[in-house]
């Protein structure tokens, strides 16, 4: 549904040019949800942008539905809905006007636009504020209004970009829930965020960005796996209990102060295994714990916390 090759976008020129994307490549199928992970300044809204045809790119291609964001731009944006960073909601508006008028400019006549408009305050949980202007609306209420208008002409393709940021995390998850009912209804979804937890729980595919190019990529349970080993620490009364204990389970357990510490790939068999061995051993351990790695991990590692390059 969405193929992105070898994508670039230079902003300025000479010594002030910015590279904000210099060559992504990537393809999300039908009804799978995409998410482009990123810190400020990566280049997620100006892949977006350039996805949605509102910026041309300066290298590269990207199709949206079988159609070339250059070469047929009208196609493409009959093929998605969109809400993007920083619209501008009229805050004199009210919510089911705002609706509405997407729904006439779709092409609908009155009464179906508002027939839709209607659906739409429902299916985001806003039907009792849609007589409401925006500028009393809160920023979920916001971001779920964002989310309707985007989906007025009932399109295939969605792209969100950082559709959570700065919400609560009840806003944040009513937005996960709408997002992932739309999944089941075969909506593709391209989606960016700063938030990790978000990737984690809705995506099906992450492409982590950084400095313009594509980090990493891959499920977000493949890249948690790149990250290499889980980690059991069992707590023991003393040293000399710990060096007991090591005895016990074998060479890959290292003594660390009080603890012993067993790095594995599979931390939850491990760590069954080891507390056997110290049952069988006659040691009582006084806690025990299996950390395994986060897409945190992974995000922190390729992008050293950051990628703002000012
Ligand atoms: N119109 C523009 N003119 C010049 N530089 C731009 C323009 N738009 C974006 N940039 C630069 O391109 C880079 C990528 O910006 P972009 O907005 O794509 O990042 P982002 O990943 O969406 O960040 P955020 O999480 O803050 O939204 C940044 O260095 C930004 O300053
Ligand atoms: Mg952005």
């Amino acid at each position: 549904m969405i193929e992105v090759n070898n994508l670039q976008k230079t902003f300025g020129k000479g010594d002030e040019a910015v590279h904000a994307v210099r060559g992504v490549d990537f393809q999300v199928d039908e009804g799978q949800i995409f998410g482009l992970l990123g810190a400020n300044g990566a280049g997620k809204s100006t892949c977006v942008l350039m996805l949605a045809t509102l910026l041309a790119p300066t290298g590269g291609s990207a199709r949206v539905n079988g159609f070339d964001v250059l070469e047929q731009p009208n196609e493409v944006r009959q093929s998605f809905g969109a809400a993007l960073q920083e619209t501008g909601l009229d805050p004199l508006q009210k919510g089911v006007e705002l609706l509405e008028l997407h729904g006439r400019l779709y092409g609908y006549d009155k009464a179906t636009a508002k027939a839709r408009a209607a659906d739409l305050l429902e299916t985001v949980g806003l039907s009792s504020d849609g007589g409401r202007r925006i500028g009393t609306y809160s920023g979920g209420m916001r971001r779920r209004l964002d989310l309707a208008a985007a989906l007025i002409h009932h399109p295939r393709i969605l792209f969100l970009d950082e559709p959570t940021t700065g919400l609560d995390p009840a806003s944040r998850r009513a937005i996960w829930e709408e997002v992932s009912k739309l999944k089941s209804e075969g909506v593709t979804v391209l989606l960016t965020t700063q938030y990790l937890e978000e990737a984690d729980q809705l995506a099906d595919h992450v492409a982590i960005m950084a400095d313009g190019v594509i980090a990493a990529t891959g499920t977000p349970d493949d890249l948690k796996a790149g990250m290499g080993a889980d980690v059991v620490d069992v707590d023991l009364a003393d040293e000399a209990e710990a060096i007991r204990a090591a005895a016990a389970v074998g060479s890959e357990a290292k003594v660390v102060g009080n603890e012993i510490r067993i790095s594995a790939t599979d931390g939850p068999a491990v760590l069954a295994r080891v507390m056997n061995q110290l049952r069988e051993a006659g040691i009582e351990p006084k806690g025990v714990s299996l950390t395994q790695p986060t897409l945190d991990d992974v995000f922190l590692n390729l992008t050293d916390g950051g990628s703002d390059h000012e």
